[in-house]
């Protein structure tokens, strides 16, 4: 039965239809804040590409969770740019390291926030790349990931509600789940970044996170942007290894890959809108050439509706604002 009978306009003929027949809803509850740390006290540093977007001292990365909080944001991610930078990432390692710290401090001031902890090594070392890597200037794989376990650990200590790898080196998830029992931290969740793709559209976060590669890339260790098969394989062995959450990065380019993620695992599925498409927005609204809410409700409706249950998102708590009752 086709038209006249069949007329798809009649569901969409006022706001109240629309509402009623919506099937994707876009919630605050959804919603993760990724916060940049840096060193020192008052420090609201602007991110030039990251318009709106700040490197915060611990004190003002407290104030920013508490106003995510506030305004309906479960949960902030945290990426730590400290002052000191060497080859074995001593920073992340230390108990009381900047991302130690800060993690300590907002759990204080707002514990009700649930704060995530990225670990990763390229914000602490000088190489800027996310493993060890040796004098042949090769990324080095299962030295990084014992690294890594201990690094989760030391957030884990410092009060970090997840710890979420970002390095994409193999195996990381069960050497950091292992450690994490180990030492006392069964109940600790791990986020995977599962499938992260190497991809341009990280540009501005490097900037904010003072951790662009000093050589080379990173293809070596995120994925081929043309391989969507790969992702699976990736997120499936990260389930296996014991991830609670995986996550594909970015998110708005990637669509098809977050729904076959999430039609071939049971476990949440996070995407993250990257600082390069946060970027894109800003830029075009800052010219008048784009309507930014309606973007920014687009693209994270879009995300949701391709499967993402979960986004990270530099929006979040404007977001939030906006969908309040
Ligand atoms: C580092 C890391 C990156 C992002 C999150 N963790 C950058 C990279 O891999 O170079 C990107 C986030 C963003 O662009 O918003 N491991």
């Amino acid at each position: 039965m086709g038209f006249p009978n069949v007329r798809a306009r009649r569901t969409r003929a006022s706001d109240a239809w629309r509402r009623l027949v919506r099937e994707t809803r876009l919630t605050a509850d959804a919603l993760i804040y990724p916060l940049f740390v840096v060193p020192g006290r008052a420090v609201r540093h602007a991110v030039e590409s990251m318009p709106g977007i700040c490197q915060l001292s611990v004190d003002e990365a407290v104030k920013e969770a508490k106003a995510a909080a506030a305004a309906g944001v479960p949960a902030v991610l945290l990426f730590a740019a400290p002052a000191r930078k060497d080859a074995t990432a001593s920073d992340a390692l230390d108990p009381q390291g900047l991302a130690a710290q800060a993690i300590g401090a907002i759990k204080e001031a707002c514990p009700q926030v649930l704060v995530w902890a990225d670990v990763c090594l390229c914000g602490a070392t000088d190489h800027g790349h996310c493993g060890h890597v040796t004098p042949q200037g090769v990324i080095e794989n299962d030295s990084s990931i014992q690294t890594l376990a201990q690094v989760a650990v030391n957030y884990a200590r410092a009060g970090a509600d997840a710890v979420a790898p970002s390095d994409m080196m193999d195996g990381r998830v069960v050497a950091i789940r292992a450690r994490l029992d180990a030492e006392g931290h069964a109940t600790t969740p791990i986020v995977a970044y599962a499938a992260k793709y190497a991809s341009c559209f990280y540009g501005p976060f490097r900037e904010a996170a003072e951790s662009a590669p000093a050589f080379g890339d990173r293809r070596s260790y995120q994925m081929d942007p043309a391989n969507a098969r790969e992702a699976l394989r990736e997120v499936l062995l990260d389930v296996e290894e014991g991830a609670d959450l995986v996550m594909v990065k970015p998110a708005g380019p990637y669509l098809d890959v977050i729904r076959q993620v999430r039609d071939a695992v049971r476990v949440p599925v996070v995407a993250y809108q990257v600082s390069g498409e946060f970027s894109l927005i800003k830029a075009a609204a800052a010219r008048g050439w784009i309507d930014e809410p309606a973007a920014v409700l687009e693209t994270l409706t879009s995300i949701r509706r391709a499967g993402a249950d979960l986004i990270i998102s530099y929006f979040a708590p404007e977001v939030a604002r906006w969908l309040r009752p």
